[in-house]
């Protein structure tokens, strides 16, 4: 029986793997989902198997979950995904939490490296849980999304974190002793506690990151939940979240071309590292009416479009899809832009495009589009700022410099669809705005492009 396992579990690995290397393409991803949820199914039906358990409770759970699952998954918007992403991060290490403390409390293990493993999975578990809940309440606009700090707050969770990993040290040398039940409770409580400190200090407009890494958090906690109840699957599939997570994240900061360190410490986006921005773009802009834009666009022979966060925030996706597909018709070359890091989660432009149905085949990753950059005539520029800013190409000052982005500034004319000359999320300025070959097409984008869409109509 114990070999048969083995092998159902090695297969379910397998189809995690896959299913993993699928969520990299579009085209794929849904695919993905599904072959790791088999192999999720798979394993949960042979573990079951395995044990002489109470069916009872577990059915019960089963039903509860899926529940509520299905409930969430119904409801949830494209743009809640990030909110949806920290609660299930925040149940993945309560699990691991409540599961280290359950096979502790049943027959405390002595061995030193089940006691090791266990104050892992409650320390990460719980770190995990109360962080990714304070991400959740930031992203969902529950408590105020600026970062709240005090003075000395690093030195005060460097100091918690410290005396955490001595009690855990202490811990692990008297696991079984009733001293040791109540190290177990302290630490758990604190660990509790670190997961909101550590993250309150961090701007909402960074959370996208912080839900990233607690996801990796997550995976590590549930990793070595599996060492406590030797459970290889767990071990394996906890290491793939780790992983995963952690790869995520940094993609994420490099696109920013910030560290960890600054996205955790510094509280970008939450006002005092916005100010100091590098030196303001100058010079006189050039507004353009909605028809000007039509007869840009109506004698263009290839159509960029740059979206940004601000196509989230005006929902204006499917109105430009509509315009694509007119520009298509009109005999233009139509394809959109992608940035990594263009809203406020990773993929955040690939869903909107695809909940709007625009072709996968259309979409250009960044550094695909740049080489081809010189020979595009018009560059739509939707509700994107810093992602198209020049700054970070030529200004050493700017805090973006470094960051790649798309540069539309070498495109023949360059639209740029905004409310206002407000700055973006990284509170700077944008030459681009002001550049002879930019014009400037203010207002709502989803009211912008439906007007472009009714010229096209009308015309
Ligand atoms: P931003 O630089 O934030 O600029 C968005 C622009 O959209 C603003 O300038 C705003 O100007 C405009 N806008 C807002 N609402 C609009 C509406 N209804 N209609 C038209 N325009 C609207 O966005 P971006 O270029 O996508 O760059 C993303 C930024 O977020 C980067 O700095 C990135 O580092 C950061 N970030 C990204 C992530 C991920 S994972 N994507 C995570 C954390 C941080 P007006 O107010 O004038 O309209």
């Amino acid at each position: 029986m114990n070999l048969f396992i083995n092998y159902v579990y090695l297969i379910s690995a397998v189809l995690f793997i896959f299913g993993l290397k699928m969520l990299s393409s579009p085209a794929t991803a849904r695919k993905g989902n599904l072959l790791s949820s088999l192999g999720m199914l798979i394993a949960v039906v042979v573990a079951l198997m395995s044990n002489g358990l109470d069916y009872k409770w577990i059915i019960l759970g089963i039903l509860i979950g899926s529940a509520v699952g299905a409930y969430l998954a119904a409801k949830v918007e494209m743009t809640q995904m990030p909110e949806m992403v920290a609660l299930l991060n925040g149940c993945g290490g309560l699990s691991s939490l409540t599961l280290a403390w359950a096979e502790y409390h049943q027959q405390p293990d002595t061995s030193l490296f089940i006691a090791i493993v266990t104050f892992l999975s409650i320390l990460i578990g719980g770190v995990t849980f109360t962080g990714s809940m304070v991400a959740y309440a930031k992203l969902a606009g529950k408590i105020t999304q600026k970062a709240i700090v005090f003075k000395n707050q690093h030195v005060v969770n460097g100091a918690v974190l410290v005396a955490i990993v001595l009690a855990g040290i202490i811990f692990c040398l008297n696991p079984g002793s009733s001293f040791g039940y109540v190290l177990f409770i302290m630490i758990a409580l604190v660990a509790l506690g670190i997961g909101v400190t550590s993250t309150i200090p961090i701007g909402g407009a960074d959370m996208p990151v912080v839900i990233s890494l607690l996801n990796s958090y997550s995976g590590i906690a549930a990793c070595a939940a599996g060492f406590v109840i030797s459970n290889k699957l767990l071990i394996v599939a906890g290491a793939l979240v780790g992983a995963s997570g952690i790869i995520l994240t940094q993609i994420m900061c490099k696109a920013m071309n910030r560290s960890l360190a600054n996205v955790l410490f510094s509280g970008f986006g939450s006002g005092a590292a916005a100010k100091s921005s590098g030196q303001g773009a100058q010079g006189e802009i050039r507004p353009a009416s909605a028809e000007d834009v039509y007869y840009i666009l109506e004698s263009a022979d290839s159509v960029v479009f740059v979206p940004g966060y601000g196509l989230a925030v005006a929902q204006a996706q499917h109105v430009v899809r509509e315009l694509g597909e007119l520009l298509e018709k009109n005999d233009t070359e139509v394809s959109y832009a992608i940035h990594p890091v263009a809203g406020r989660m990773p993929g955040h432009m690939n869903v909107l495009l695809a909940e709007a149905n625009v072709p996968y085949d259309q979409l250009i990753e960044m550094d695909d589009i740049n080489p081809r950059m010189d020979s595009v005539d018009v560059c739509v520029v939707i509700g994107a700022n810093d992602v198209v800013n020049p700054a970070a190409l030529n200004d050493e000052s700017s805090p973006i410099y470094g960051m790649p982005i798309i540069e539309t500034h070498r495109a023949r004319t360059v639209i740029v669809l905004k409310r206002s000359m407000n700055p973006g999320f990284a509170g700077i300025e944008n030459a681009l705005f002001f550049n002879n070959n930019t014009r400037m097409y203010f207002g709502d984008a989803k009211d912008s492009v439906q007007a472009l869409v009714a010229q096209f109509k009308n015309n």
